[in-house]
């Protein structure tokens, strides 16, 4: 525990709040007045990631969500952010057990803590639901398809479906207003290239004059969203009464090849890199199951709260080097020394 909590006034509890989304999101949340409380065991995230936050609006817990929200009390709170949660390719292969349990009993615990006040709570859920349908683009209401459950990897969609199911199950049995989201790819800066996700990745070799490891043909399809875009739409959808119990995607709907986008950073960022096709039985291991396409369809949300994507990717990948050139190496390594520097 960083430091202790003020009783004086109400709360935002974002658990995963050092995270990726969660940084900004509490960047967002604190410039916007609200005092927030982050809930984050670290395991993914840094503290590193907070340093810009006003700490005079901060709290850190440093701990699981099961295990801070036993010293909790929820009648503190005005909203709950749940995003805590194992995330990447790399991390749910390499760690299907973990996986599932982190994202299915951490997600019960949060739901059951906000229940106690009838809190209104945001479930962060994924694209990945949706599994390898081949409907495009994916409408919250389409069916989902999933490969066998030998391919690890879609243990993480299963468990975030499960998620979905618990939240949904509380809003009908007693009311509880949640919302549930599901992130198509969002990037931006503090992004972690180490578990699989792709720009960080080909963004850092770019910057180190390294070789671009496109995983596949390179012909596999994704939209890529700033994560300020999203994390500003975050708190329309919790103050938006109509969302409750809703399931909404949210991202952009503008697609790029994985190749064509290894070529647009090295075009936005003035590299001359070789792009190296590697086949996923040598990127993940034998038997990875991917989709060609992912696209979301955004009808819902534009609906509800009037959302666009606004910042190019062009920026979005210049704000990526930047920040790595600032901050040095994006490794967990490193972000596991910048949090031990920062603790010091
Ligand atoms: N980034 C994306 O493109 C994307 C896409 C779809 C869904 N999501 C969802 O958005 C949320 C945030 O993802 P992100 O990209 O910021 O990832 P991230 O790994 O940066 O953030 C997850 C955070 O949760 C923390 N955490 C993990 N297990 C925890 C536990 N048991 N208790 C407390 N904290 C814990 C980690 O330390 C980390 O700070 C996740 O729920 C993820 O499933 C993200």
């Amino acid at each position: 525990m960083v430091s202790k909590l003020h009783n004086t006034t109400k709360k935002v509890l974002v658990t995963g709040g050092a995270g990726f989304i969660g940084s900004h999101l509490t960047e967002f949340l604190t410039r916007s007045g609200s005092h927030v409380v982050v809930v984050d065991d670290m395991s993914t995230g840094s503290l590193s990631n907070l340093t810009a936050v006003d700490s005079g609006k901060l709290t850190i817990v440093d701990a699981t969500v099961a295990a801070a929200i036993s010293t909790l009390d929820p009648h503190e709170f005005n909203a709950i952010y749940h995003l805590a949660a194992a995330v990447g390719v790399r991390l749910v292969i390499d760690e299907p057990i973990g996986t599932i349990e982190t994202n299915v009993l951490e997600t019960s615990a949060i739901l059951n803590f906000a229940s106690v006040a009838a809190l209104p709570i945001l479930i962060a859920s994924t694209s990945e639901v949706y599994g390898k349908s081949e409907k495009q683009p994916f409408a919250e209401n389409d069916d989902v398809v999933y490969g066998c459950t030998r391919y690890s990897r879609w243990s993480y969609a299963c468990s975030k479906a499960i998620d979905e199911y618990l939240a949904l199950g509380h809003y009908r049995n007693s009311n509880l207003p949640v919302r549930i989201i599901r992130f198509f790819n969002t990037v931006g800066p503090r992004q972690v290239g180490h578990y699989g996700m792709v720009l960080p990745r080909f963004v850092r070799a770019a910057l180190h004059g390294q070789a671009i490891e496109v995983y596949g043909d390179g012909k596999q399809s994704r939209c890529f969203c700033d994560v300020r875009d999203v994390v500003a739409a975050l708190p329309k959808v919790m103050n938006e009464p109509s969302c409750a119990g809703q399931v909404f995607n949210l991202g952009n709907d503008k697609s790029i090849s994985i190749s064509d986008l290894a070529e647009f950073v090295c075009r936005t960022l003035g590299c001359d890199v070789p792009i190296r096709l590697i086949p996923y039985d040598q990127a993940y291991g034998p038997g990875f199951d991917d989709l060609r396409r992912r696209q979301p369809d955004l009808r819902a949300i534009q609906t509800a709260i009037g959302f666009e994507a606004a910042i190019p990717l062009e920026q979005t990948i210049r704000d990526i080097a930047e920040h790595m050139q600032r901050t040095g190496d994006d490794t967990k390594d490193s972000k596991t020394r910048q949090i031990a520097e920062h603790r010091r």
